[in-house]
């Protein structure tokens, strides 16, 4: 088995990127054991397609290391890296091009949204984006791509240029003994992503860019403040039901319930089988509880280890060394079957 995902590198890490992708590779990581090897990247090169601030990159690639690695991603056994060190995802970028159709690529529902009405006004890379994600994946023969939802049809588009590319430029003869040069990956979607609201307003997905630092919980945030944040956090005069039915027109109530239930790895009906009946003087306390118990660690050596470049500088170096090393001999086989000479 061979794992590979990427995430785009922001900074203000908060509980909602805890409980999304980040936790999910940890449990891959752990998982695999022996069985094969995860590759873990920051997409940096994708975070160019929309107009970006270059410090402000190079902060939240480095912010982003150190999130993952506090969170559990252990950069000895996993591959932790950024594309930008390892060329060969631009390369292969190109070769896929003349693989990728136009018409695929304006068929993605990211492009669309992202787009809107103004297409003739998006850089060429925000079009692309899905070949590169493509070669990100095909570089490494990928198995499996733990992805959100809203990636599986890039997924979807890698393994038809993949299997366009096979077809095209390496078909296998006869016998069958000639190997694909691309493996066709498979796309992971864990199967709930708990979806964290803002503390201030249940309708509203839990941001790094929302004003009020109250609506969030972040990576760096110390015990006593994580308490305030829960004490303080929306609610009605309601006590919680004991069935999840009865959290349907109560946002903020959901969402406490769910993030419970995401810490403590059970289902609301679970949290509400225990809290039922009970007001909120009583479930915040032991929300916040929870979240100390899980947070506080991660906090304390993610606050350490943003502050350390020169270590993140380092595990971003090996992790790049070793990417490059599996990269290569694929991306010489795609060359070679394009019929490119490269002496
Ligand atoms: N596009 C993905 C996102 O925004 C990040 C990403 C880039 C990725 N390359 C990838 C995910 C390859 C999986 C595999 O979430």
């Amino acid at each position: 088995m061979r794992v590979v995902s990427g995430i785009q590198p922001t900074g203000n890490l908060h509980l909602g990127n805890y409980l999304g992708a980040i936790r999910n590779w940890v449990a891959m990581q752990d998982d695999l054991g022996d069985d094969g090897e995860c590759l873990y990247f920051l997409a940096d090169l994708h975070a160019i397609s929309m107009p970006h601030d270059p410090a402000e990159l190079r902060a939240g690639t480095l912010e982003m290391a150190a999130a993952l690695v506090a969170c559990g991603i252990d950069p000895d056994r996993s591959i932790l890296f950024n594309q930008a060190q390892v060329p060969q995802h631009a390369e292969l970028q190109w070769l896929l091009s003349g693989t990728a159709r136009m018409g695929w690529l304006n068929r993605m529902t990211q492009w669309k949204d992202k787009a809107g009405k103004n297409r003739e006004g998006q850089s060429v890379a925000l079009f692309s984006y899905p070949v590169l994600q493509a070669a990100d994946v095909l570089l490494y023969q990928a198995t499996h791509v733990p992805v959100g939802d809203d990636q599986k049809q890039h997924l979807e588009l890698a393994r038809d240029i993949a299997q366009k590319f096979n077809n095209d430029f390496a078909p296998s003869n006869e016998v069958g003994d000639e190997a694909p040069v691309f493996t066709l990956p498979d796309a992971i979607v864990p199967p709930e992503a708990a979806r964290i609201m803002s503390l201030r307003d249940g309708s509203r997905k839990m941001s790094k860019s929302d004003d009020s630092d109250m609506s969030r919980i972040n990576l760096s945030d110390d015990a006593d403040t994580i308490m305030k944040k829960v004490k303080k956090a929306k609610t009605d005069p309601e006590p919680l039901p004991s069935e999840t039915d009865g959290l349907a027109e109560r946002p903020e109530a959901l969402n406490l319930v769910t993030i419970y239930a995401a810490l403590a790895q059970t289902s609301a009906e679970a949290v509400l089988a225990d809290f039922g009946g009970e007001g909120f003087g009583k479930f915040k306390p032991s929300l916040g509880e929870m979240m100390v118990e899980t947070l506080g660690p991660i906090a304390a050596r993610f606050n350490e280890l943003k502050a350390d470049t020169d270590t993140l500088d380092a595990i971003l170096a090996k992790g790049a060394a070793r990417a490059r090393e599996r990269a290569v001999p694929t991306l010489a086989r795609a060359y070679e079957a394009l019929g490119l000479v490269r002496g």
